[in-house]
């Protein structure tokens, strides 16, 4: 059986959810795994129950640490040959009331401009390896919006575009391109919805499954359960999520 090419991977986010999914799942197949996140704690605790993950505390949204972690962590723990953007947040909005401006900038700034400076930091590194890939975490919500989350959703569509446009430049180099799009998880993303937000989604169990096996099986387009329905049926699909 094929497995994900990679010796060390960097994971963002990687401290609950998709990101410590994807972690967990990369470490049992051999792959050395760091996983950044703002709480320290949550990223110890996977670490702890899970040898060959370790820790780097990291705000994507701070410029500056960025760059020092891309500097920092080949130094510390060894090349990477992986960069997963998992890190994202969530809310909804009504357009209607007034918007919280610092509230879309935050969501914006999370999911796209850090995404971006983050592969803008670690490119490099990433072109000096033999083999290396970049996996951009964006969601089935990338080419169908549910209008109640309208800056998340907008954040997801450029993040996807922007994927195919760094795919097509990396084209005549050794890194490879992924886009992992989930649907929905029971996470803690939905958690600012309530009690109900974690009766969301399909388990984490059976998407890290069906993610897992497209990553081992070499996909650059990986659309994971429902996430394959939007983006086949797009028109049809926004009537349904937004009726
Ligand atoms: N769950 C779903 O239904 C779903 C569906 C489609 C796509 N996705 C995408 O999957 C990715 C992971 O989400 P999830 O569902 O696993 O939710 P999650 O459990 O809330 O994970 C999000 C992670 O991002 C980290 N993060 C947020 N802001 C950060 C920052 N400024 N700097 C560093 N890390 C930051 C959080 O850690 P700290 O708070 O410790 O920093 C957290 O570990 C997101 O991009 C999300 O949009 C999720």
């Amino acid at each position: 059986m094929m497995i994900f090419p990679s010796k060390r991977c960097f994971i963002t986010g990687g401290g609950s959810g998709i990101g410590r999914g994807l972690a967990v799942a990369l470490a049992r197949q051999g792959t050395r795994v760091i996983i950044a996140g703002r709480r320290i704690e949550a990223l110890q605790e996977v670490c702890k129950a899970n040898p060959g993950i370790e820790a780097y505390a990291l705000d994507i949204t701070d410029r500056s640490a960025l760059v020092r972690a891309a500097i920092e962590v080949p130094g510390k723990f060894g090349a990477v040959d992986c960069l997963v953007n998992n890190a994202g947040v969530q809310r909804m909005h009504d357009l209607k009331k007034s918007m919280p401006l610092d509230f879309c900038d935050l969501e914006i700034d999370t999911n796209l401009r850090s995404l971006m400076s983050c592969t803008a930091a670690f490119l490099p590194h990433l072109l000096a390896q033999p083999s290396a890939r970049i996996v951009n975490v964006t969601s089935g919500l990338a080419y169908v919006p549910y209008a109640v989350m309208p800056v998340y959703c907008a954040t997801k569509a450029a993040l996807r575009s922007f994927t195919l446009s760094l795919r097509h430049q990396l084209r005549t180099t050794a890194v490879r391109v992924i886009e992992l799009s989930p649907p929905a998880v029971s996470t803690e993303l939905h958690d600012y919805m309530g009690p109900k937000g974690r009766g969301i989604g399909i388990p984490l169990e059976e998407f890290v499954r069906e993610a897992m096996e497209a990553l081992n099986s070499g996909s650059e387009e990986i659309h994971v359960a429902n996430a394959k329905n939007l983006f086949a049926n797009p028109v049809e699909s926004f009537a349904r999520l937004n009726g």
